[in-house]
């Protein structure tokens, strides 16, 4: 690549890194996710993870489609798994409560990271989950140090899949797997924007079904799981009648806009979701 391209290609990088942070970033986020579950009934004095986990899920098919990505994956009690993408935490605390993991969450957007913190201390994680800010295509953790990477819904945000992946690659252990739901590109078409990721398409890198996985298998990872359900996989359980809109209350006012979006092009086979479980190779 010729190095004015380089630079063009660092700077657009740069750009829809700023964009990403903006759109999930808001103030109080913990303050609205308590007055939620408060509202609804709940004990917001003796905080539970499962109690959070009816708020906090910032991603089509909400707590359904996290039970439905643990059980793909075959989580192992106790695992060392690293939360790519946490947003506020709701895949940590779901597999550190359930599976006694110990866990270290990472995420781009500053907000996300605080309140992902606050909660975890809140529902008595904090020992079990360290939360820290910064990008799934840099790192900051040993090589071969986890049982399991998992990351829901991130992957449409992230350009340099071929750095995210070679990077989740090398912190794995041998024979350690890599979980993760995606929306790709459908075969109709571009998607309706905004949509759950992004405002419009200069944040939003879906790529099609088989390049995410051509992108897996030149990274050195082995396909275990490869399942492609419609738009938001998972979502066929149906959300629970306790669960709350967790998009809603952490992304605000036009998350009804984003989801109908989401559902439409869906149905247009604009968006195929997908849900993987990859393996490094023994
Ligand atoms: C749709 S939200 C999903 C959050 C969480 N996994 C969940 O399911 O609730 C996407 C998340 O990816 C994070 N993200 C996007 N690009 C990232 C990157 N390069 N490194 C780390 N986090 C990133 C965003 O900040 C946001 O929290």
């Amino acid at each position: 690549m010729a190095l004015v391209d380089k630079i063009f290609r660092v700077v657009g990088m740069a750009d829809a890194v700023t964009s990403i942070k903006t759109y999930y970033g808001s103030n109080d986020i913990v303050g609205r996710i308590l007055s939620a579950l408060k509202d609804a009934g709940h004990d917001v004095e003796n905080l539970t993870a499962e109690t959070l986990n009816l708020a906090d899920q910032i991603h089509g098919g909400g707590l359904n489609s996290t039970i439905t990505l643990a059980e793909l994956a075959g989580v192992s009690k106790g695992s060392h798994v690293l939360d790519a993408g946490c947003g506020v935490g709701c895949g940590a605390r779901y597999l550190a409560h359930h599976f006694n993991c110990q866990v270290e969450a990472v995420d781009l957007t500053p907000e996300f990271v605080e309140a992902a913190a606050q909660l975890n201390t809140l529902c008595g994680l904090q020992d079990a989950i360290t939360v820290s800010q910064g990008s799934v295509t840099d790192l900051r953790f040993e090589d071969g140090c986890f049982d399991l990477v998992w990351s829901q819904n991130v992957t449409m945000n992230v350009e340099d899949k071929t750095s995210m992946f070679s990077e989740v690659f090398r912190v794995l252990k041998p024979g350690g797997r890599f979980t993760f739901s995606h929306a790709a590109n459908g075969p109709n078409g571009e998607p309706y924007y905004p949509l759950g990721w992004a405002a419009d398409p200069s944040f939003s890198f879906m790529e099609t079904p088989e390049i995410i996985l051509e992108l897996l298998d030149t990274a050195g990872f082995k396909i275990v799981e490869n399942q492609t359900e419609g738009r938001t996989p998972g979502s066929s359980r149906g959300r629970s009648s306790s669960e709350m809109d967790g998009v809603a209350i952490i992304m605000g006012a036009d998350s009804a806009l984003r989801r109908a979006n989401g559902v439409r092009s869906g149905e247009e086979g604009r968006i195929v979701g997908m849900m993987v479980v990859a393996e490094r190779p023994q």
